[in-house]
């Protein structure tokens, strides 16, 4: 391995040649050590992204990531542990659903999860707009506290994966991250690292996704799947729309309330379905049914019983949340500025840019464009309005909150922007479009 250098590995995959297993290593050990200069590291990343990586380069990618760092160990976790990761969206709250949900059917859930960046959100600033919630612990009081009450949900620690950390920096100042073996490697050694028995994955597809087309996020899929069953842990992924955000809510308050809305009962169709089926796949893969259906049967048992509700008491209580919140919205942080986007002709709904939707949040303050940003977890966008829905004159189509005058009516304009409206009636788009692996 000693003879090896930067600059060969370089113009070998520039020049469109495959990268060994020890060059591999070689490129990943010396970015975690430092030893790799960054602008070295951004001319293989944009060589990976113009020539790709084949499967074997993705695999050992991916291993030689996850081992950059801690692996977590969750064998003092009873049952079958099953993880679960979307690539990224706009008003994607599942996770805050999915997770008590699975934990009512009777299978642990123990997980790490990202802060949002850029038009997308993260689950741990969602956790974070509960009064006095904590999303971080020592390893034993989360083991413990899964064993208890079947549930715990953190922020990963800095210590998973440094590399992939290091690397996915760079990326997304390089223009590199759009790449099917650099997303596909990132994702699974995280996943990987993380010591689940069983992986689902949401992938979405659309405009405010990393893939656009439904074809490419299938192919994503396919990938992530392929590494997860390679390192023996069973892997689905559910390929899903978001051309349009996922919910009616986008901003960290607003997506608890309506998380605790589907699980009261009273949730948008959308994020109500994903969830089930989310869910449903999870309860299999934990083994506690026999197929899917049947898992999808007692997740919505769990949620018309108020199981899944129930569970998400004990889990922010557990958590050092006030839960008093579930039964009293006013003691979210309320925003001082609100303003309404008012149709000013009848029509229907045709399109709305999820990723616009997610850039005008983030602008009212509820997400971050730099990683040191705070964000305001009272700002972000209410959508009144859905694809397919009917428009009257003087309807209010959505709604902007945030604490900043200026920055609430300037994101008024770009959620107006957002919105195509029309004469004819438009059908939503499919939201399950497949589901791969089982
Ligand atoms: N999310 C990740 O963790 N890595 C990527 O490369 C893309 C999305």
């Amino acid at each position: 391995m000693n003879n090896l250098n930067m600059t060969d590995l370089i113009l070998k995959k520039r020049d469109g040649g495959r990268l060994t297993q020890a060059e591999i290593k070689f490129f990943v050990n010396g970015v975690s050590d430092g030893t790799i200069p960054d602008y070295q590291a951004s001319a293989l990343l944009m060589a990976i992204y113009f020539q790709g990586l084949d499967k074997d380069e993705t695999f050992e990618l991916c291993n030689a990531m996850r081992y950059s760092g801690d692996v977590i160990d969750l064998s003092g976790i009873r049952g079958i542990k099953v993880d679960k990761h979307s690539t990224g969206g706009v008003g994607d709250k599942t996770t805050l659903i999915v997770a008590p949900l699975v934990a009512a059917c009777g299978v642990p859930v123990a997980k790490m999860s990202g802060r949002g960046l850029g038009f997308t959100g993260g689950t741990v600033d969602k956790m974070e707009a509960i009064p006095g919630f904590r999303t971080s612990m020592e390893p034993d009081e989360f083991t413990n506290q899964v064993n208890s009450i079947g549930i715990a949900v953190i922020g990963q620690t800095a210590h998973i994966t440094p590399a992939d950390k290091k690397l996915y920096a760079l990326r997304d100042v390089t223009g590199t991250v759009e790449n099917l073996g650099l997303i596909s490697s990132s994702i699974m050694s995280k996943k990987l690292a993380s010591g689940s028995d069983a992986i689902v994955l949401d992938v979405k597809c659309g405009h405010g996704a990393f893939m656009e087309s439904e074809s490419e996020a299938a192919e994503l899929g396919k990938t992530m799947c392929e590494i997860g069953n390679a390192a023996g842990k069973q892997t689905v992924a559910v390929i899903t729309d978001m051309n349009q955000p996922l919910g009616c809510a986008v901003g960290n308050s607003l997506e608890v309330i309506e998380a605790i809305e589907v699980l009261k009962g009273n949730g948008p169709a959308d994020i109500t379905e994903l969830a089930l089926k989310l869910t449903g796949i999870m309860v299999y893969l934990g083994g506690r049914v026999k197929t899917v259906r049947e898992g999808e049967i007692i997740a919505q048992q769990a949620l018309q019983g108020h199981g899944g509700l129930e569970k998400l008491r004990s889990f922010i209580t557990k958590q050092g949340g006030d839960a008093r919140v579930i039964d009293d919205y006013s003691l979210f942080a309320a925003a001082t500025v609100q303003r309404d986007f008012v149709a000013s002709e009848a029509g229907y709904v045709q399109a709305i840019d999820a990723r616009a939707i997610g850039m005008a949040s983030q602008r009212t303050g509820a997400g971050r464009e730099k990683k040191e940003d705070v964000i305001d977890p009272a700002a972000g966008i209410y959508l009144h309005k859905k694809v397919g829905d009917k428009v009257a004159r003087g309807d209010c189509i959505a709604t902007v909150y945030g604490n900043n005058k200026k920055k609430v009516e300037a994101a008024v304009k770009d959620v107006a922007a957002a919105y195509t409206l029309g004469r004819e009636k438009t059908d939503p788009p499919k939201l399950i479009k497949h589901v791969l692996g089982i």
